[in-house]
């Protein structure tokens, strides 16, 4: 069923109310997603996207209570990405010799993943714009690496829509579709995650970005990502929180991220925390188990400390691979302008505050020299290196 954006601009995306995880499981899903297309009937009628393969019949044949299938004059495929393009195969079937406009790496991934299907591409560039009537147009920008190589946007006149695809988008259902009508806390909390956890990699190319659409001075009145709310009511607060998020972002928080063998370990998390929260009252302390707790939840909190504290007991000469598995996502997010700290326990070889300190310096941390390293059971001797640990972490 369509919803209206504005004027002659509608949502016909799919609301995914039970999808549990993205990216095969590397990104946890809390609150539903929606894949959103939009429908835009001016004097031309355009499709912008589609929506996930598995969704595809149902979106196929939705469009067809909306419209004849015949009256869309072209499609815009601002990326490749099958959450996005994995309905072409089937709508294309329909219309086959319906134009798809879109960047020269996106004609690549698409061919890439469903094979050459001869459709009538029609490769656009930054600035390349289409008239859609009624004195409107479409403008193209390329979005090179936010996240994929083929991404874009598209920006529409005289409504002032940036179709912004995945930039800005959160995964979060929000059946009524605006951001003045989903639930604000759970909203940035989304919106925060999917930056940290899909974006921050490529947080410099964020803010170029972001200069590059606002020196072309183009009135933004709606940002309509691909996935999650619509932002009509000040959509520019996004971009705005976007341009601090891309700049090694941090606030007054230390996150504690740990996995123990026999409680060892955990003791020495807590003592931590406990030590902050007396050296440092204001300063937002959260502690995780990361064999336990939900990775991409506790990579926002990373993301929004100024100090990480790794722990893991020595095992076989290495860390648990909880730890491991952890570390190497972490790597992967480049998380920029932050403290590390390590401690652990061990019984015999004690290599794991070595190993979690080169981990640290690999992944880009200012690896602090203090740490808390305990042969068996921490003991008062142990806890009494933490003051100086924390104390070096708040400086
Ligand atoms: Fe929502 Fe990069 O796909």
């Amino acid at each position: 069923m369509r919803k209206q954006v504005k004027n002659n601009v509608s949502w016909v995306g799919y609301m995914d109310w039970e999808l549990e995880s993205f990216h095969g499981d590397d990104y946890s899903i809390m609150n539903g997603s929606s894949q959103n297309a939009y429908l835009i009937e001016e004097e031309k009628t355009v499709l912008i996207d589609t929506v996930w393969t598995p969704h595809r019949f149902d979106f196929v044949e939705n469009l067809k209570k909306e419209i004849d299938l015949n009256k869309i004059d072209f499609i815009v495929a601002n990326h490749a990405e099958c959450d996005h393009s994995g309905s072409l195969i089937a709508l294309m079937k329909e219309i086959p010799n319906t134009p798809i406009y879109c960047t020269a790496a996106c004609v690549k991934s698409i061919e890439g993943q469903f094979g050459k299907q001869n459709w009538n591409f029609n490769i656009v560039k930054t600035g390349d714009s289409i008239e859609i009537g009624n004195g409107k147009k479409l403008i193209f920008v390329e979005m090179k690496m936010l996240h994929w190589p083929d991404s874009m946007a598209t920006y529409m006149t005289g409504d002032n829509i940036l179709f912004s695809n995945d930039a800005f988008g959160q995964h979060y259902a929000v059946a009524e579709l605006f951001n003045d009508k989903a639930n604000e806390c759970v909203l940035w909390k989304e919106a925060v995650k999917y930056f940290a956890n899909i974006l921050n990699p490529f947080a410099p190319l964020v803010s170029k970005k972001i200069e590059e659409i606002a020196a072309l001075n183009l009135p933004i009145e709606i940002i309509a990502p691909s996935h999650g709310a619509i932002w009509r009511d000040n959509p520019m607060q996004i971009v705005e929180k976007y341009a601090l998020w891309a700049n090694a972002y941090q606030e007054n928080q230390i996150t504690i991220a740990y996995d123990t063998m026999w409680g060892g370990t955990a003791k020495i998390a807590h003592k931590i925390s406990e030590e902050i929260q007396k050296q440092s009252p204001e300063t937002v302390v959260k502690v995780f188990n990361v064999a336990k707790q939900d990775k991409n939840e506790i990579m926002t909190e990373i993301f929004k400390s100024k100090a990480v504290v790794v722990g893991s007991p020595t095992a076989v000469n290495d860390i648990l691979s909880s730890v491991t598995g952890f570390l190497a996502f972490m790597k992967t997010l480049k998380f920029k302008n932050k403290k590390a700290a390590t401690f652990g326990c061990y019984g015999w070889s004690g290599e794991s505050v070595k190993i979690l300190q080169e981990k640290l310096k690999e992944s880009g941390f200012n690896v602090i020299d203090e740490n808390v390293k305990s042969l068996w059971n921490p003991d008062e001797e142990d806890f009494s290196k933490v003051p100086e640990l924390v104390a070096s972490l708040l400086a």
